[in-house]
């Protein structure tokens, strides 16, 4: 056993931990650390501000050819007849695949495929393709879906399905019936789609029966494992490249149908082939956030004790399910229940999305503790002190509240003029999600180069710089004397980079892997110099310990072959270190300004205060934290997937309508990693990309309320629903 400093300056707990084998002493609040924790330029930073970053989008070959799905143009249909000759004789149609008989169940599902030697010229043979349906009754929202007598979407059962069982529902009613207020409200949430800039879809290229895959993706194991499934070949034949990708959020793990097209493409026609989809397709075919209806009935007492909490909600996954929320939750209720249905609609099938249920379920949890919070007249942020037993949380809302000027709040409604300002503010929680099963390869050349190598993927949260520093760090060198290669599934396993993993699960295994070749570096030392090679380490550049100065690059002259290799492996016992506190946590505040005249939300200032164990690089860890604010901010404003009723088509399928936060939308945004010292792995490293994105929502709909005086329970907080919650517009 050895001792750990877990937590933060402030609060500090000592624990007991097992020493793990063949490992190095876990970093700690007592662990100086020269290059961790300090500001580094991302490492692929000017390869991306220049262009040169090479993403799928950008993979071109000579005698490329180009590939396309035709999508139906209604909600609810048969193909009864299909027919592509006319396509096929077009000169430049090369491929085409589609029979009739496939049974719609949302717009923009694919009838057909074809491949082409352009882009115009698919065009063009997409037009030609015949098809003719017989269009059935559809429901293409929650409300039509959940109506009397709606169309159903599967055969085999109705549209509202699951409701998991309600549970505990006496002891809410007990809690219910000993507090002092009770709110009873309806929250509303909108669907949003990824709207990742580069789309989803692949180049495929075969030589000699193997096949390579240059995919836009955030699982590139994933892509080798589902693809070899699709084909039926073996995964040993696929090489997955995925340099850089642009977002995927949730929504690019493994194959879709598409991919599998285009690669089925490039094996018959023996040439290079590119399906990357259009904006519209990503719209409608790539994943969404469900939406939600979530009836809410939340009590307190005077003194400002939380009692209980019964949520019924729903939601669409579109022909899907999944569309939980995370409500009720965070706080200490004595009693808490929830119900959740799916309920299955004409439309693009959900798929998971940054913090999976949380951002739809915050929102609602968050508004009703200011509803609460109000019918008491409690301070909101003396009342979630009061209910929140998280000792992060609770220190993050003091530095939270001080950043953000919490005792400027006045008493919501009472600011003067037709544009009034509102603070609010939210909470978030997270697992620390690390996983065992990654491997990462250590490179020493006796020319003094470091490599470090893993098959997965940048999601695009910094991956290759995260590597290099806690690399850099364990070989006590400058980062910028160590390279990364990701995204070749020729190197070491690596997992999808969802559920916040890729951090904390790789994070010790590169540490692992350094201190491995390390060791070996300085045995070869001791053999070539003499000296305890046990006594040496590797710190500022140079060899300390041995028996005279020695640089790293004079260390590694010493070696009896060209490069030294180590594999670390992220084996269980490197995630069973005692932790500081179950979850990972954050606060936000917010400012806005509410033009009561016209409606319009602007959002001036978001505070964020984020937990993610070890903070590896604060420049990185405050980009995912500002990133997390602006989808949320983006989420709480403007972006809506509107369907038409009548059609079930989306009706803004494109940047321009669906309207996604720009430049000109940003508010000021204070981004604070705060360090906590949480145990977990050796390193401590634990999730940020999911968690700074759930509380935005709930922040600005509170401060919105505060701001006006009344609550817009519905996203995105759009001017007429501001107008309609003033009583100007009904
Ligand atoms: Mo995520 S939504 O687990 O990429």
């Amino acid at each position: 056993m050895s001792e750990l400093r877990l937590g933060f300056p402030g609060n500090e707990k000592r624990v007991d931990a097992p020493d793990v084998k063949d490992s190095p002493a876990p970093w700690d609040l007592a662990t100086d650390l020269a290059v961790v924790g300090k500001a580094h330029p991302r490492l692929d930073g000017a390869l991306k501000v220049t262009g040169r970053a090479k993403y799928s989008y950008d993979i071109r070959f000579p005698g490329m050819i180009y590939a396309k799905m035709l999508r139906s143009p209604h909600a609810s249909a048969i193909v009864r007849k299909l027919d592509i000759s006319k396509a096929k004789a077009l000169p430049g149609v090369v491929y085409s695949e589609g029979a009739a008989g496939a049974r719609i169940r949302h717009a923009g599902q694919e009838v057909c495929g074809l491949a082409a030697e352009s882009e115009e010229i698919l065009d063009d043979a997409l037009a030609l393709v015949e098809v003719e349906y017989e269009v059935l009754d559809h429901a293409a929202t929650l409300d039509m879906a959940m109506a009397e007598g709606a169309a159903k979407v599967l055969d085999d059962g109705p549209n509202v399905r699951g409701g998991r069982a309600p549970g505990n529902l006496e002891a809410v009613a007990k809690a219910h019936a000993e507090a002092d207020v009770v709110v009873a409200q309806e929250y509303r949430t909108q669907v949003q789609t990824h709207s990742c800039l580069e789309t989803h879809g692949c180049v495929c290229k075969w030589e000699g029966g193997k096949l390579t895959v240059w995919a836009s993706t955030q699982a590139t194991f994933a892509i080798q494992s589902s693809m070899a499934q699709a084909l039926r070949i073996p995964a040993a034949d696929i090489l997955v490249i995925t340099e850089h990708m642009g977002g995927g959020f949730g929504s690019k793990f493994g194959i879709s149908s598409w991919d599998a097209f285009c690669a089925r493409a490039a094996r018959e026609t023996k040439r290079p082939c590119r399906l990357m989809l259009d904006r519209r397709e990503e719209h409608l075919v790539a994943g969404n956030r469900p939406d939600s209806i979530q009836r809410c009935k939340f009590s307190a007492k005077r003194d400002g004790t939380l009692c209980g909490a019964a949520v019924e909600a729903f939601g669409t996954a579109g022909n899907g399910g999944g569309a939980g929320v995370f409500n009720p939750g965070i706080y200490a209720f004595k009693a808490a229940s929830q119900s959740a249905s799916d309920v299955l609609t004409h439309a693009g099938g959900a798929r998971a999305f940054r913090a999976p249920s949380h951002p739809q379920g915050v929102f609602a949890l968050e508004g009703m503790m200011d509803e609460l919070a109000d019918a008491i007249g409690m301070d909101p942020l003396a009342f979630r002190k009061r209910n929140d037993r998280h000792p992060v949380r609770l220190a993050q809302y003091d530095v939270g509240a001080k950043e953000i000027g919490w005792e400027r709040r006045v008493k919501s409604g009472s600011a003067k003029g037709p544009v009034k300002r509102g603070l609010g503010m939210a909470s978030t929680r997270w697992g620390h999600n690390a996983r065992p099963g990654d491997a990462v390869n250590c490179r020493i050349g006796r020319d003094g180069s470091v490599l470090f190598s893993n098959g997965s993927q940048d999601i695009g949260t910094g991956t290759r710089t995260v590597i290099a520093v806690i690399g850099a760090e364990e070989l006590g060198l400058p980062v910028a004397r160590v390279s990364v290669r990701l995204g070749h599934t020729s190197d070491p396993y690596g997992h999808g980079s969802g559920g916040s993993v890729t951090a904390p699960s790789i994070a010790p295994v590169v540490r692992h892997a350094a201190w491995l070749a390390k060791r070996e570096l300085l045995a070869n030392v001791a053999a070539a110099d003499g000296g305890d090679a046990g006594k040496m380490d590797l710190r500022g550049g140079k060899v300390t310990g041995a028996s005279r100065d020695l640089t790293f690059e004079q260390a590694c002259a010493m070696m009896t072959k060209d490069a030294i290799e180590a594999q670390g492996q992220g084996r269980a016992e490197f995630f069973g270190l005692p932790r500081f506190s179950g979850e990972v946590a954050g606060v936000q505040f917010a400012e806005v300004e509410v033009d009561t005249e016209m409606g319009a939300v602007r959002v001036v200032k978001v505070v964020a205060v984020q937990d993610c164990g070890l903070v590896v690089d604060p420049l990185l860890a405050r980009s995912q934290i500002s990133g997390g604010v602006i989808q949320g901010i983006s989420y709480a404003l403007f972006e809506d997937r509107i369907l038409d009723r009548a059609t079930g088509n989306m009706v803004n399928p494109n940047l321009l309508d669906y309207k996604v936060l720009g430049a000109a939308d940003m508010p000021e945004i204070v981004s604070i990693a705060f360090s906590v010292a949480n145990g977990i792995s050796p390193t401590g490293v634990s999730s940020l990309g999911e968690p700074p994105t759930v509380p935005t929502a709930g922040a600005i709909g509170n401060a919105v309320a505060n701001a006006i005086g009344a609550r817009v329970r519905s996203l995105p907080i759009t001017p007429d629903k501001v107008l309609a919650a003033l009583g100007v517009l009904s």
